[in-house]
């Protein structure tokens, strides 16, 4: 029976490993952390990450053919092939400091793995890496390894959060970068016959290392490119008239560009764009292309623009000031259908708010007030380290309160802010909650899921991003 076994059970590791070993009966995968609470999770019944379908595709195969456990040397030297998916977050000091990739956790993964290594291993990169990482990997892999044959494999993963089992199921492509001698295709074929269980071949792309290493960095940029490239779009049309939904759809109808990541929004978040273009611009400046490197720093640049320009907008159209004022938030985790909040729009926009001395009530239907205080209060870049590296007791940020649904959330409030677009948020009851606000009464939609002329006839004065601008504030300024 082929062994596999996964190094970093989070929202890669434990989605991907799930879906290989529910698709591959005969293949026994073992997904092994340090972290001692993430593991107990993955084997209790309230998974350590939200992602529909996840449960059930768990709850089919564990304890079968798939295995939680914090054993990682043993787990590590029965296996065929390795996949390491740990983090890999921005460095926070030292050289390359906010851009470069810290491989702290790889290096010393793959230093474990040589040191516990008794027989042959092809050793996959899942995490995302900066190109030429496996040249690093091989150079600790060989030089410790006793005899022993690694093969690395780069096989970055594009699954997407909050659709991660569909995609995992159904994906676009499988990209499996190897060595071009004959022991590094065998190796690409060994990995291959595992995904072709379920994925059609012609979807199967092999390739050289570094085009595979680079590919993920750059599918990361290009779709964040777009989002930015919207939100550029969307400050024009509100000092234009235009509404960017309308652009968006008819530029989108352009088969060339097509209609998908076209959405004008208060920012693009997850623990991935930003920190692979960083890493992207790093690489760029490192390889002397200055001129790629400040192309692609731009696409953060108005991303970042596009949180703080809609933090000026409410601060703005309230009078100029929201101290003391409570503001409700509806929405933390980046996107909807996932409670991660890594890098989400929410934590600037809200640490903007607290700036201008708003009182803050939170809701979101995934993420708990814990975390919600820990990103609040964390340095940037500290949330991508594992669990137990991170600060353990953040000082509770006071004003800001937890609420359990959005009516409780926008009771009293002087203005309502929509950062993720959840479902329930386009069905809430507006009039019920319009009753009960502060008057004038805002809302200010990052997502652009509100129905905006209901809301006005309701009586609301509403910001919808890249729309034609509400009255009340055509001539509040937008721009920092
Ligand atoms: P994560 O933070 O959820 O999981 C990483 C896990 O690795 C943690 O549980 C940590 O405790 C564990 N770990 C770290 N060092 C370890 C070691 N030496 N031994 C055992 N376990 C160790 O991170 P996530 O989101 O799963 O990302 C992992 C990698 O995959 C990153 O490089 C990321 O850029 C990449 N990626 C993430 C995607 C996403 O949607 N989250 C999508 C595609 C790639």
């Amino acid at each position: 029976m082929v062994k596999i076994c996964c190094i970093g059970a989070g929202y890669v590791g434990g989605p991907t490993m799930a879906v290989i070993a529910l698709k591959c009966s005969l293949i026994e995968v073992a997904v092994v952390d340090i972290s001692v609470s993430r593991i107990a999770a993955w084997n209790s019944d309230q998974l350590p990450i939200y992602e529909p379908g996840l449960e059930e595709v768990v709850k089919q195969c564990r304890g079968k053919n798939l295995f939680f456990s914090t054993d990682v040397e043993r787990h590590v030297s029965e296996a065929d092939i390795v996949f390491v998916s740990v983090n890999t977050p921005t460095k926070t000091s030292g050289l390359g400091a906010g851009k470069a990739a810290d491989l702290t956790y790889w290096e010393s993964a793959a230093r474990m793995i040589a040191d516990v290594s008794k027989s042959n291993k092809i050793v996959v990169e899942k995490s995302t890496v900066p190109v030429k990482t496996a040249e690093a990997i091989e150079k600790i892999l060989t030089h410790n390894s006793k005899g022993i044959n690694f093969q690395i494999l780069s096989n970055p993963e594009f699954l997407a959060e909050g659709t991660a089992i569909q995609d995992l199921f159904n994906p676009d492509r499988v990209l499996i970068g190897g060595r071009e001698t004959l022991d590094g295709q065998k190796a690409i074929q060994a990995l291959k016959a595992v995904y072709a269980h379920w994925v059609p071949e012609d979807r199967i792309l092999t390739t050289n290392l570094w085009s595979a290493e680079l590919s993920k960095l750059a599918a990361n940029a290009f779709l964040a490119q777009r989002i930015s490239s919207v939100n550029a779009m969307s400050a024009l049309c509100e000092a234009t008239g235009a509404d960017v939904s309308q652009v968006s759809h008819a530029v989108g109808k352009d088969t060339r560009i097509g209609p998908k990541f076209l959405n004008a929004s208060v920012g693009f978040g997850g623990s991935c764009f930003q920190k692979d273009i960083l890493n992207l611009v790093y690489i760029c400046e490192c390889n002397g292309l200055t001129e790629v490197a400040n192309y692609w720093k731009q696409v953060i640049k108005v991303n970042d623009y596009q949180k703080n320009r809609f933090v000026n907008r409410v601060v703005s159209s309230m009078f100029n000031t929201i101290s003391g004022k409570k503001i409700a938030i509806l929405g933390f985790a980046f996107k909807k259908d996932t409670g991660d909040t890594r890098e989400t729009p929410a934590i600037d926009v809200c640490k903007g708010l607290l700036g201008d001395k708003a009182k803050l009530s939170i809701y979101d239907p995934q993420v708990t007030e814990d975390q919600i205080q820990r990103d609040l209060s964390m340095n940037k870049f500290d949330w991508d380290h594992p669990i137990h590296l991170q600060p353990m007791s953040p000082t509770a940020v006071k004003q800001v309160s937890v609420a359990w649904d959005a009516y409780e959330a926008t009771k009293d409030a002087h203005g309502i802010c929509i950062l993720t677009e959840w479902d329930e948020f386009k069905k809430l009851d507006y009039k019920k909650i319009f009753d009960k606000m502060q008057k004038p009464a805002f809302v200010f939609d990052g997502r652009n899921i509100v129905d905006v002329e209901k809301l006005r006839e309701i009586g609301f004065i509403v910001y919808s991003i890249g729309k034609p601008l509400d009255l009340w504030l055509k001539d509040m300024p937008a721009v920092a």
